[in-house]
């Protein structure tokens, strides 16, 4: 039995150096590429993210409208958002900001929006009904109370943080 012997051609040689090569330089073409396309999307999401709205001093017990605005990162687009808030203080000096978008189908809402809907929140697109507190009135439209915003209050000054489910109501 005769010993064959492993040798690489030329041929070969220069096959597995160009394979190597071309490869390595592909990869470091698509790599920014690629992390320029992905990269945005898996940044974490910014936590605290507080904008300021209004002094502490204007509240009243009255929910009273204020617009903010924000900015806002949908993937590697940034924009400029204007929100707005019912904010009023309890009796016990609470602070509530209730969202104006409309459980039912995202209308705005407005404060004793009507003739018979004194101290609520009305929606004029079908009718839905909140009470002060954002809790949904039963038998109109609306399913959910109002999202409330996170709030914070540093000198003197309202800072209102994202709209999240309102579970106290
Ligand atoms: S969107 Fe508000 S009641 Fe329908």
């Amino acid at each position: 039995m005769s010993e064959r012997k492993q040798q690489v051609s030329r041929r070969q040689f220069l096959n597995y150096t160009l394979t190597g090569v071309g490869g390595f330089m592909g990869a470091a073409m698509l790599a920014p590429m690629v992390r320029m396309a992905v990269d945005p999307v898996l940044q974490p999401k910014k936590e605290g993210d507080f904008v300021a709205v209004t002094e502490v001093s204007k509240l009243t017990k009255e929910p009273q409208r204020f617009n903010f605005k924000i900015e806002q990162v949908d993937a590697w687009y940034t924009s400029e958002v204007t929100k707005a808030a019912w904010v009023y203080k309890k009796e016990n000096d609470e602070i509530v900001a209730l969202s104006p978008i409309c459980k039912h189908l995202g209308c705005v809402v407005n404060w004793e929006g009507g003739q018979g809907h004194e101290d609520r929140f009305y929606c004029p697109c079908h009718g839905g009904l909140y009470e002060k507190s954002g809790k949904n009135v039963p038998g109109t439209p609306p399913l959910a109370p109002l999202d409330s915003y996170k709030t914070k209050v540093k000198d003197g000054t309202l800072y209102l943080g994202e709209a999240v489910p309102n579970m106290e109501v």
